[in-house]
């Protein structure tokens, strides 16, 4: 079967309904999703969005503490545009239907929360579950569109380049599995954007839902789209460490209420790795627990706020508070077993200013994205931000998208002699086994060693992967395995070119900083990882 629309749009979180929303001002889109429309990274998002919004508070100063947080790798300009479009972003949110908290009901200000790296108050937010209520607001807009149609569990399996088939190197849409019919349709589009989201489920532990296995990444980099500084994966300091609780964060913001950070007798340990204690960036967090379960053999740390009234984190974090609750842990009067989990992934698909890729046609918004906000590392609450302005940034650019008056010919997918699989655990297997080794060798401390142990393992897996991949008919957990080993795959390639610890990757071979390696680190099918200077 095939379809035609004027955008294409892959991925249903912040970033591919934002873009939707004004793209279909000008065309027609469809937005191809793999799971249900509001299931995404975005749902999940609790602490809120960055914004200057406060008397206080300025473009400069969120800039700089931006910069800071990126140590050294942020794009200037991309951070200017960014924090300059937030009064903006949050505008269109709220036109869009979201309900950010107020000072109070009577007023139009909002409520605006302290987070760790930020030196001013300016994270808007709906109660401590801002992704839920945004991600609500945006499915209700899409459905008042006519111009927008979704097609939930339809999983985009590869991206459609003219090169393939001779022609030139254009993207023109997406092989996209059906997963109720297990078959696989033909999506061609005047322009293909990419708004899959993170890759947390390539390591064992992460705060990311199912959906987060980079697939966006791995289908442009299959299509020879460049890719870059994939070695930056921020590691979120405080997930919920209870044999029952798959992935839920306690987020960044108790931390900045005043929540402190515990070893098991008491102990709090912050203040000896850094001046700011709790409130230090992220990655050093997540770093200062690491080492303290390693020295002390816990297996977690304690994130205490019981030091506040009751009524006031019970009112402040009502979702948290419920959430531990079912675990039988009381946060007002209890400290909150907490270890670091994957969360974020800074590097992606690198773009220019509108999100264009450098495959012609093809554009890549949000997690998904390299566009060089992030640098090293996240300044926290910056992503559901950079997918609003990126998100209109590209759909303000399609506009000049020329609709072609034909479609060019592709081939239908071919399923070849694809039969239907008899051993699901060799898919099973290799998940687990991937994950965790992503994990053990490729995690908060890294070494040349362990790195290459992974690149070994990892070559293994992919190859076990194709020879499954090619002989079984397709579904949506081997095209997952098969991206996340992708994506495996180029986190240790980036990771093994930079001989240095900067932001979010650290290695006890290179364990200080290199100023003449301020650079970003980009790759590309078929050639190996490059320094490229910005
Ligand atoms: P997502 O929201 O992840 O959406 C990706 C979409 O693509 C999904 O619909 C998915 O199903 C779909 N998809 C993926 N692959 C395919 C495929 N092959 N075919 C079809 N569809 C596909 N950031 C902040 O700024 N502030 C926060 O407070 C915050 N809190 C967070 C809390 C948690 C628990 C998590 C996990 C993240 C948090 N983040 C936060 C990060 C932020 O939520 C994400 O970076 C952001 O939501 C990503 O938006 P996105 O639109 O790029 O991707
Ligand atoms: C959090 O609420 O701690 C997450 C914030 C973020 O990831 O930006």
């Amino acid at each position: 079967m095939q379809i035609s629309c004027d955008y294409l749009i892959i991925g249903s979180g912040i970033a591919g309904l934002s873009c939707a929303l004004e793209a279909a001002k000008h065309g027609q889109v469809v937005v191809a999703t793999k799971r249900a429309r509001d299931e995404s990274n975005t749902k999940y998002a609790q602490g809120g969005i960055a914004a200057v919004l406060a008397n206080d508070d300025t473009f400069g100063a969120h800039i700089a503490d931006t910069l800071v947080a990126g140590a050294g790798l942020c794009h200037e300009r991309v951070v200017e545009l960014c924090v300059q479009g937030g009064p903006e972003a949050i505008a269109k949110l709220r036109g869009y239907g979201t309900r950010f908290d107020r000072t109070d009901a009577e007023a139009d200000e909002l409520d605006l929360h302290l987070e760790g790296g930020h030196t001013k108050r300016r994270i808007a937010h709906a109660g401590d579950a801002t992704g839920r209520e945004i991600e609500r607001a945006l499915v209700e807009a899409i459905a008042r569109e006519p111009n927008i149609r979704v097609l939930e569990e339809h999983m985009a399996v590869d991206l459609i380049t003219l090169a393939k088939y001779g022609g030139p190197e254009v993207c023109v849409g997406a092989y996209v599995l059906d997963i109720e019919s297990r078959t696989v349709i033909t999506i061609l589009a005047h322009a293909t954007i990419l708004a899959t989201g993170g890759a947390g489920k390539v390591y064992l532990y992460t705060t990311n839902p199912d959906v987060a296995t980079g697939d966006g990444i791995a289908m442009a980099y299959r299509a020879g789209a460049e890719v870059g500084n994939m070695e930056f994966y921020q590691f979120h300091p405080t997930c919920l460490y209870h044999p029952d609780a798959k992935n839920f964060l306690i987020s960044e913001a108790l931390r900045g209420e005043g929540a402190i950070l515990r070893l098991a007798d008491g102990t709090p340990f912050m203040p000896k790795h850094h001046p700011l204690a709790e409130l230090a960036p992220r990655d050093i967090v997540a770093r200062a627990i690491d080492f303290e379960i390693k020295r002390t053999g816990d297996d977690c740390v304690y994130l205490d706020i019981t030091h506040k009234p009751a009524a006031f984190v019970r009112e402040r974090f009502p979702s948290i508070y419920n959430e531990c609750l079912r675990y039988g842990i009381d946060i007002t009067a209890q400290p909150i077993p907490i270890v670091p989990a994957a969360h974020y992934l800074c590097g992606g698909v690198s773009t220019d200013l509108e999100g264009r890729t450098t495959i012609p046609g093809l554009w890549a918004i949000g997690e998904c994205a390299f566009t060089g906000l992030h640098g090293a590392n996240r300044l926290g609450s910056n992503s559901l931000l950079e997918g609003v302005v990126f998100g209109h940034r590209t759909a303000e650019a399609l506009k000049v998208v020329p609709k072609q008056a034909s479609w060019p010919t592709v081939p239908d997918w071919d399923i070849g002699s694809a039969g239907t699989p008899d051993e699901a655990v060799v898919v099973t297997h290799n998940w687990d086994e991937l994950r965790r080794l992503m994990w053990n060798y490729v995690g908060i401390v890294r070494s040349d060693k362990r790195l290459q142990r992974a690149a070994r393992r990892i070559a293994m897996l992919q190859e076990e992967i194709a020879e499954y991949y090619w002989n079984y008919v397709l579904t949506r957990d081997l095209l997952e395995l098969r991206n996340i080993a992708t994506v495996a795959q180029l986190i240790v390639e980036c990771a093994s070119a930079r001989h240095e610890s900067r932001g979010l990757h650290y290695t006890i071979d290179y364990p200080n900083l290199d100023s003449q390696r301020a650079r970003d680190i980009v790759i590309k099918r078929g050639v190996p990882a490059r320094h490229l200077w910005r």
